[in-house]
Order: C-alpha cells, then structure tokens, then sequence
C-alpha cells in the first residue's frame, strides 16, 4: 500500500455514500481523492476515459461505484479495472448491492463482483447494502404533499443508513488486508414497510405521511416519464417487487461486526434528517 497523498479515489464521491466515505477516510488522517463529474477534487467522468488516468494518479485504493442508473457498465468497469491495476492500485471496495450474489453473471453488478473476485494483482472487499434510507430524504421514496409513492405493498426493507455503508467502507479501506475478499451484506437493525417508515417520518416532522402503493406499471411509466432510463425502469421493477412479495432485506449485524457500533435505526435517521423534509411532507391541513 502507498502513503501517498491521495491514498484512496472515492468515486461518486459527492453523492450520499462516497461523500461520507470520504469525511471518515480524511477523519482518520488517511489521504482521499473525490472524484465525479462536478464538485469533487478531481474531475472524473465514467464516459470520458481522458479524466481517468489523471484522477487514480498516486491511488493505492479505491472505492467503487459503478456508473449509476444505467444497467450495462461490466465491460467499462473492467477496463477502468485494468487501468486502475496498471497504476498500482491495491484495493478496492465495492459497492454493489443486496442479494447481488445470487445473480446470473450477465447481471452487470454480479459481473463486477466476479470481475473483482478473479484479479489476481488487486484484493478487493464488496458492499452489498440494503435499500438507503436516504432514498426517503433525497431522491425516489421523499414524501411529495405527504404521500410517499412506490409499489411495495406491505412488503418490509431492512432499510440502512448512508452513514453505516460509509462507516463499513472506510474500515475496509483504511484496513484493506482485514476485509480482502470479504462480501458484507448490509441492512439496518430492522425491516419496516414503507407505511411504517412513512409513519415514523410524520412523527419526526409533526405532520401526516402516508404510503400510497400506486400500481406498478404506472409508477414506472411516470419514473421513465420523469428522466429515469427505460431500461433502468426495469430494475426499479425488480426491486419494488422484491419488497412486495415479502423477499425484502432482513436484518443482520455486519455493520456492528464490522465497525464495532450497532446500524442506526429508522427513527434515530428520521430525527436527525426531519429538517429535509420541511416543506414536502405538507398533508392536507396543510394544502393551500
Ligand atoms: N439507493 C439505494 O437504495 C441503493 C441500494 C443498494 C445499492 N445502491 C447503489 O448505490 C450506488 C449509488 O451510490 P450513491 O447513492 O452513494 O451515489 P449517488 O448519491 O447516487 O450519487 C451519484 C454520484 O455519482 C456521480 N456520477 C454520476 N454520473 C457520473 C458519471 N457519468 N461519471 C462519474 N461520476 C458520476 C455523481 O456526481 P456527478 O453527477 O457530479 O458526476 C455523484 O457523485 C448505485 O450503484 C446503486 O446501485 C443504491
């Protein structure tokens, strides 16, 4: 491993893991590169391969995540592998996600993950998380006029904290030889349904939310219609369905096995993030 300066790339590192990840790596007094197309330390775009050399200069590891929101990135990751191997890089920590391991090979994750699992030069650790509770705050779950839309019926999710993927991927990092090879399912300390989480998100901000479990085929429809990639409607599909026909995430404790601290809980997130919510969760007394 290289003491270098910047001793670990976080990629997507302004987004809600890779920007945790980097707060505890710098904590630690260890050297971190963000990396994303804007905002970070380096500039670092997956569709332009001239930002890629500059941004894993002087890297010894590297924390992975994929190119989001799309589903065929295999081969793109591998040859940025190949590029981060060439350069010296010695560890990576994966993001990938729940249950991926079960997942034919030409699931572009899995393929990542086997892709990992066969170099021989680099060691590697994969993140397989839970949904993020963070996923109610900042993107696809936010209670819009107080209602939270997404068909998984009364299926629960072992919802987990960015803060407790973070915490895992920095262990990892800044102890590559005690993680390499390790898969570490992630979940928080218990599975709750959407109406249960919308439930605890009313008490943590002094209004009504409720779950609306739309039909499927139309949440997607409006994803798509929104600017979500067709194609990646088709793995929202797969996941919402998950969780409905009672197949969600179930609780385990990795995150406390791995950082020495218990997950942190639905409502302890709900009260620490009850200010994100102010103004999105109006229920109808509140409706002008
Ligand atoms: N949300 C969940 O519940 C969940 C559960 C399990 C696994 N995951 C996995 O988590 C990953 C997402 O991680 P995250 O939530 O920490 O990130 P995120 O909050 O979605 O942020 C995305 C990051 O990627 C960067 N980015 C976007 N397009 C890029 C491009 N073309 N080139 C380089 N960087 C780019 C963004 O910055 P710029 O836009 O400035 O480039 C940003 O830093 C996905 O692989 C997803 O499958 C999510």
């Amino acid at each position: 491993m290289t003491n270098a300066p910047y001793d670990t790339l976080v990629l997507a590192g302004t987004g809600k893991t890779g920007s945790r990840l980097a707060a505890k790596l710098a904590k630690l007094g260890l050297g971190v590169r963000t990396a994303a197309r804007t905002g970070a330390d380096v500039r670092f775009d997956w569709d332009d391969a001239t930002t890629h050399r500059a941004a894993l200069r002087g890297v010894g590891r590297l924390y992975l995540v994929a190119p989001v929101m799309r589903t065929d990135f295999a081969d793109q990751v591998a040859t940025f592998l190949d590029l981060a191997e060439a350069v010296g890089v010695r560890h990576v920590t994966y993001l990938s996600a729940y249950g991926i391991e079960a997942a034919p090979p030409r699931v572009a994750p899995r393929a990542v993950e086997l892709d990992l699992i066969g170099r021989g030069a680099i060691s590697h650790s994969i993140l397989r998380p839970a949904w993020f509770m963070q996923n109610f705050s900042d993107t696809f779950l936010r209670p819009v006029d107080g209602v939270i839309t997404v068909p998984t019926a009364d299926g629960s999710e072992a919802f987990i904290d960015a803060e407790d993927i973070a915490a895992v991927a920095a262990e990892t990092l800044a102890n590559p030889d005690a993680h390499a090879g390790a898969g570490y399912a992630l979940t928080g300390p218990e599975a709750i349904t959407v109406s249960e989480a919308a439930d605890v998100i009313a008490g943590a901000v002094g209004r009504p939310v409720t779950h609306h479990d739309i039909d499927r085929d139309v949440w997607i429809q409006g994803s798509v219609a929104a600017g979500v990639p067709a194609e990646y409607g088709e793995i929202l599909r797969m996941l919402t369905e998950t969780i409905a026909s009672g197949m969600g995430s179930r609780p385990n404790d990795t995150v406390e096995k791995v950082t020495g601290a218990p997950p942190v809980t639905f409502a302890d997130f709900a009260r620490r993030t009850a200010r994100a919510w102010t103004g999105v969760v109006r229920g109808p007394s509140c409706r002008r």
